[in-house]
């Protein structure tokens, strides 16, 4: 049975009995609902470091009030299951209590990244990410920290955060993993209908078109994102959150797309938000 922890002095103790084993420390976050996306994570983890542990916790502060905060779904049975069979060796599950206690007022703000792309429509968002994942850090203290690069804005936000706090952790960005089809794998995948999910194909497809527009010479950011957006229109159920072209570290949008800047979609698909990007190269 993989041990669940749920306090913080329980986590910090069992951090401790590591280090003092001289055992190195991987950690990966979560939400849990956990899908491939995540196991690949927890193997390279594993690979890496001689403890895994992998955290599960809805963070509220992360939701917008008109979010998915509690339809977000909650399957720790599975995702235990699912972790074992990874070599994950603990999971740390803390109450909300725990994490955030009565008179809670600290916030992380990196600012203007948290404002670009998802932060127009998720005002305060990735001040939720960005709090619960310098707790997170400080509670864990691993070696090494994994994130999808599916949360491209995430994993910018965390990375410029990890540096100006000089944060001692390396973050390590995995690539995306996706279904037969090219749907990035995402926990609110759940809440596709099977047409929808046909629809949802349209952000890989219009991402495959930016990257062959590259390789065939077209940089126009705007000539490519308006390709993109023919091909996710074309879908009855998408609406477009955005299309944007932008530098992987400022994300802000680029005129020219250029290898090492990343495309990035949001679109709505039905009533379910989904994101996605490529890396050009
Ligand atoms: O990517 C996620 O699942 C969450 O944003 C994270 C990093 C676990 C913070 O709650």
């Amino acid at each position: 049975m993989l041990p669940v922890i749920t306090s913080a002095r329980d986590i910090k103790q069992k951090i401790k009995d590591f280090r003092t084993n001289a055992l190195t420390v991987g950690f990966v976050p979560t939400m849990g609902a956990l899908h491939e996306g995540h196991l690949s994570l927890v193997r390279q983890a594993k690979r890496e470091n001689d403890k895994v542990v992998v955290s599960i916790f809805v963070n509220p502060l992360q939701f917008g009030k008109n979010e998915d905060f509690s339809k977000y779904p909650r399957t720790l049975e599975r995702d235990c299951e699912l972790l074992s069979g990874v070599g994950a060796d603990m999971v740390f599950q803390p109450e909300p209590s725990e994490m955030y206690p009565p008179g809670f007022c600290t916030t992380v703000a990196v600012e203007r990244l948290e404002e670009r792309l998802c932060g127009k429509s998720r005002p305060g968002h990735f001040r939720g990410v960005a709090v619960v994942v310098l707790k997170l850090l400080h509670l864990v203290s691993p070696d090494i920290a994994y994130f999808g690069q599916k949360d491209f804005q995430q994993t910018a936000v965390i990375k410029r955060m990890v540096s100006d706090l000089s944060v001692d952790v390396t973050i390590k960005i995995l690539p995306i993993v996706r279904n037969a089809g090219g749907l990035a794998l995402s926990s609110r995948n759940a809440y596709l209908s099977e047409t929808e999910k046909i629809d949802a194909l349209c952000l890989y497809q219009s991402l495959t078109k930016a990257q062959s527009m590259g390789k065939a010479g077209i940089f126009d950011a705007r000539k490519i994102a308006m390709e993109m957006e023919e091909i996710i229109l074309a879908r009855s159920s998408a609406i477009i959150d955005y299309i944007s072209i932008v530098h992987p570290e400022t994300l802000e949008d680029v005129p020219e797309a250029r290898s090492g800047n990343v495309v990035a979609v949001a679109v709505r698909i039905g009533k379910t938000r989904l994101i996605d990007n490529v890396i050009l190269s």
